[in-house]
């Protein structure tokens, strides 16, 4: 599943900013291999993400929705999203949208409604409440930006406050109102109609919030293993009969699927979303980005996912997306940034479950640095989220194939180098690991459904072994920029072990290797082929 943040994808009118006919014009890049196009060099995954693109105010870029049926004219009309929909299905690429369940914009007309007086019929869409009598917030709960401070606004002409868990222009809907739930299922079959394959749920576990509205044991902003499952803002028991019904609509379409961004770092919690048949199909796993780059601890919450998840659940794993610090920059201590994403890459394609893979990492894009006067988040997600460079600059100006115009975050000043059009063509590049690792992927059951063992080769080098009854691979991946080795034989039998591929570009494939003695090289991953 490849993540796409529209703004930032391919921009197809020249105003700097990305849009639908834009990413039509470059779905190639993204499709499957083979049939009917079986020359063209693509990066062949099976489906695409595309974060918010319905009318907003962009206070939170696109998470504080003013119309959840529409196209917003930046990127397009519905028009355009109806081409998008049969472009991409003719190239077998599925499509996932972005459903944000738990608050609209202020601007959305239902809010217009719901704060224009006490009484009218929509008030009680939203969560107002009284204030405490010395005029504090009606209770402790904070906004998940550190910037915001209290989850709670004033409305100064109804002289009550609203809740808000993100930006004050995102304000809560009420899942306690019946009328709520309905309307937004019914936004679900919306785009159903139109045949989007499925939906990622925007805070999922914030549509479960407790209704006498308590306060959290202490004040709470940004969440932590050691507040799990004791606030009492989300990640209530009501969310999961919610989730069931929200499962229900999606039913109610054959082969759809919901992918929920569940961030309760504590995996038995997360597990509770996964109930197959009644949960989200896949939820994304916060509690493995907030990893160190330490193979125990990677090792650990792979384990313990996999231990705890109910028969038939099956995982899913991400390292980034448009809210956290890329890969290539936030395992960076010295340099070894680039080595260690492309270990991440060995890591995240070869583990069971489905990978999610975000715009840019594929090239090993790092942050890309945003001064000062062209900050546009409140949260500093900016360095994460600036354009696609397509090609060197050098052949195409400045906008790097993104854009014709003014990019509307800076364009990485990497991009003569990180491009998809240069890195396509080098065998040796980030690219061209991904698309190996991709096609690997597609090829071999064993890397796509087998089962999944790690082994113990040590606190240093995660090693893991995934099989079917007649195809077996072993990953085993140096976490430390030293060389070292490890003794596997005791825990694998077979007679060879042969090289498939290194994450080192100058170590050749095909060599016979000694599984009492693998030698790997500083931040080197190597996937290995037992027989
Ligand atoms: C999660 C989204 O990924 C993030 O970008 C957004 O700010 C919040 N939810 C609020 O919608």
């Amino acid at each position: 599943m490849y993540q796409i943040y529209p703004r930032s994808f391919a921009d197809g009118d020249g105003d700097g900013i990305g849009d639908l006919a834009g990413l039509v014009r470059r779905l190639d890049y993204l499709r499957p291999p083979g049939e009917p196009w079986p020359d063209t060099p693509t990066l062949g995954v099976d489906a695409i993400w595309l974060t918010p693109f319905y009318p907003s105010p962009l206070a939170d870029f696109g998470y504080d929705v003013a119309d959840y049926t529409d196209v917003d004219p930046t990127f397009g009309t519905l028009e355009d999203f109806k081409a998008l929909i049969e472009e991409a299905h003719r190239r077998s690429l599925r499509v996932i949208i972005d459903w944000v369940p738990s608050h609209t914009s202020t601007e959305h007309p239902w809010f217009r409604e719901a704060s224009s007086s006490r009484d009218n019929p929509k008030r009680d869409w939203y969560v107002w409440r009284d204030g405490k009598a010395d005029g504090a917030p009606p209770n402790n709960w904070m906004s998940a930006f550190a910037k915001v401070g209290p989850a709670w606004t004033f409305h100064e002409p109804t002289r009550q406050w609203y809740l808000h868990s993100y930006r004050p222009e995102q304000a809560d809907l009420n899942w306690e109102n019946p009328e709520v739930e309905r309307t937004m299922h019914d936004v679900l079959r919306f785009w159903l109609d139109l045949g989007v394959d499925g939906f990622r749920v925007d805070a999922i576990h914030r549509l479960g919030k407790d209704p006498a509205l308590r306060d959290n044991p202490e004040i709470i902003v940004v969440p932590t293993p050691g507040t799990a499952g004791r606030r009492y803002d989300e990640d209530r028991p009501n969310v999961h009969g919610r989730v069931r019904a929200i499962r229900k609509v999606i039913d109610e379409y054959p082969d759809r699927m919901l992918v929920g961004e569940t961030y309760v770092l504590d995996q038995r919690r997360l597990g509770a979303y996964l109930n197959p048949g009644e949960g989200v199909h896949l939820a994304h796993n916060f509690v493995f980005v907030h990893q160190p780059w330490s193979a125990a601890a990677i090792r650990g919450v792979v384990d313990g996912f996999e231990a705890l998840i109910a028969p038939g659940v099956w995982p899913a794993w991400f390292f980034s997306n448009h809210d956290h610090p890329r890969l290539a920059t936030r395992y960076d201590e010295g340099g070894q940034g680039a080595a260690r994403a492309r270990v991440a890459a060995l890591l995240l394609l070869t583990l069971r479950g489905t990978p999610f893979l975000y715009q840019g990492e594929e090239l090993g894009l790092p942050d890309t640095t945003v001064p000062p006067d062209a900050i546009v988040d409140v949260d500093g997600r900016d360095p994460a989220r600036t354009p696609l460079p397509w090609e060197p600059p050098s052949s195409v100006g400045p906008g790097a194939g993104f854009t014709t115009g003014n990019p509307w975050l800076p364009m990485t000043d990497q991009a003569e180098t990180i491009n998809v059009h240069s890195q396509a063509s080098d065998p040796r590049s980030m690219l061209s690991l991904y698309r190996r690792l991709l096609r690997l992927r597609l090829t071999m059951p064993a890397l796509r459904s087998g089962d999944y063992r790690s082994l113990d080769t040590g606190e240093t080098v995660y090693t893991y072994l995934r099989a079917t009854d007649d195809q077996r691979f072993l990953v085993a991946l140096n976490f430390t920029s030293a060389p070292v080795q490890v003794d596997a034989a005791a825990s694998v039998e077979g007679r060879s072990a042969r090289l498939e591929l290194s994450t080192d570009p100058d170590r050749e494939a095909g060599a016979e290797l000694h599984l009492s003695a693998l030698a790997l090289g500083p931040d080197e991953g190597l996937l290995i082929r037992l027989s």
